[in-house]
């Protein structure tokens, strides 16, 4: 199952490369099946999560071929119309499937996906999406049968900005016909990557990054050439980590536009901030001052930082409260934190966190970004930390113990 052991409190030096973004990777990759022609992706991390959607498509009849960080996808003839159901619980991007096969062969069946256990994580606003657009939509079992006659362009507004949600919808209505709008789309910058593929493929998508989403479907799309955006969760979770082991890290490979609203409280904190064109420098200081934090969709402040942004606040100079509104489960590593001597204190949606010591202790990660928490607290503990079933961890960050260790951090990785 693996393991990390830590041993903290060594500020961390030197420079980073962040990784291509693992959610921008996943449904571009089910994009490329879309394509009549091949196409070759770069940039795409090497996480369990992206081998997992691989083998799903392999088995779905494409070719994918890996060498490094780059992936050829030739989609062939794709006449199947079934996603790997073992494969598909394991993680929650599989559902991309399901816009995708529907998009082509007009029918798609799956299991309902995996993925962390954050929250409910329905999927009734990708399904809504699917029957506007003409789809017959059945649930039986823990599976999902979509199928359709053919698909047609709609008007759909969903009533939260989904991630999930907009990018199905958009792989769904690419082919349909006629013209389809998302209302209260998501904004997030994967959706962008998403969309900047698809049009470099021949799809005619506008108004991605704003709420409103129009696309005039087209009848057959071309295989292409992409790069991923780099990763900006990982690329947070580093700043922190820099931030919190009061060291000098120079972080690679951001774009940090897309991170404006850590950036934002990190510099309320008073941490020291560089951005450059292709990077951030994030130096610590001695005394942290308390923030806030409410997650939101983008741009507010990501969810998917919340875990770490709370180790962080543990070392502030006063209270600070964190209000999750995104997913309604998403507080289970602050129990594994208090192990280490974090005062913190959930009320419902809320968190109080109050300036702690920590100390290592034994702990578990039990999801990925709460596993990333875990990672952090042990840079910033007393002592040793170590951390079991790290592969959640290793479903989202690329190498982070090695990344880590050439920064200093004194972690290592038992198999
Ligand atoms: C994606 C990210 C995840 C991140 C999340 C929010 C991937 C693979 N994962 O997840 O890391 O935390 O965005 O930024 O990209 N909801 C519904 N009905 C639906 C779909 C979602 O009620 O049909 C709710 C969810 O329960 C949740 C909220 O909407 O409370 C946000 O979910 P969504 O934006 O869909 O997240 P994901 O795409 O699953």
């Amino acid at each position: 199952m693996g393991k990390f052991l830590i041993n903290g409190q060594t500020p961390l030096h030197g420079k980073v490369k962040v990784s291509g973004a693992k959610n921008a990777a996943l449904p571009i990759l089910a994009a490329s099946l879309l394509a009549d022609t091949p196409s070759r992706l770069l940039d795409i991390p090497q996480l369990r999560d992206v081998t997992n959607l691989c083998t799903i498509m392999r088995k779905m009849g494409a070719t994918v071929q890996r060498e490094g960080k780059e992936i050829f996808i030739d989609p062939g003839s794709l006449n199947i119309q079934e996603a790997d159901h073992d494969l598909a619980r394991k993680l929650r991007a599989s559902y991309y499937i399901l816009g995708v096969l529907l998009s082509k062969n007009h029918r798609a069946r799956t299991s309902l996906p995996g993925g962390c256990n954050i929250g409910n994580r329905p999927i009734d606003l990708h399904l809504k999406g699917f029957k506007a657009l003409g789809a017959e939509v059945s649930l039986d079992h823990g599976v999902v049968d979509v199928k359709a006659d053919k698909l047609a362009g709609n008007r759909i507004y969903l009533d939260y900005p989904s991630v999930g949600a907009t990018i199905n919808i958009m792989l769904a209505a690419t082919l349909a016909e006629g013209r389809t709008i998302i209302e209260n789309a998501a904004r997030e910058p994967e959706i962008v990557d998403l969309a900047n593929y698809l049009t470099v493929m021949g799809a005619d998508i506008k108004g991605v990054g704003t709420d409103i989403i129009k696309i005039n479907g087209i009848e057959r799309l071309e295989g292409a050439e992409h790069r991923i955006i780099p990763d900006r969760i990982e690329a947070g979770t580093f700043m922190i980590a820099s931030a919190l082991t009061g060291g000098d890290v120079y972080v690679k490979n951001v774009l940090s536009e897309h991170i404006k609203p850590l950036i934002a409280k990190l510099k309320e904190m008073e941490v020291i901030l560089e951005e450059d064109i292709s990077g951030v420098r994030v130096k610590g200081v001695d005394k942290l001052k308390t923030v806030d934090i409410k997650t939101l969709p983008y741009p507010g402040f990501p969810t998917d930082l919340q875990s770490q942004m709370m180790v962080l606040l543990t070392q502030a100079d006063g209270t600070s409260l964190v209000n999750e509104t995104v997913w309604e489960n998403r507080f289970m590593h602050v129990d594994e934190l208090k192990r280490m001597g974090a005062d913190i204190k959930i009320d419902g949606h809320s968190a109080l966190i109050k300036p702690s010591r920590l100390t290592g202790a034994e702990v578990t990660a039990t999801d990925l970004r709460a596993g990333a928490a875990l990672i952090l607290a042990g840079l910033a503990a007393e002592g040793q930390t170590e951390i079991t079933d790290i592969y959640h961890i290793e479903r989202g960050y690329e190498n982070i113990s090695g990344k880590l260790a050439s920064l200093g951090a004194k972690i290592k990785k038992i198999d």
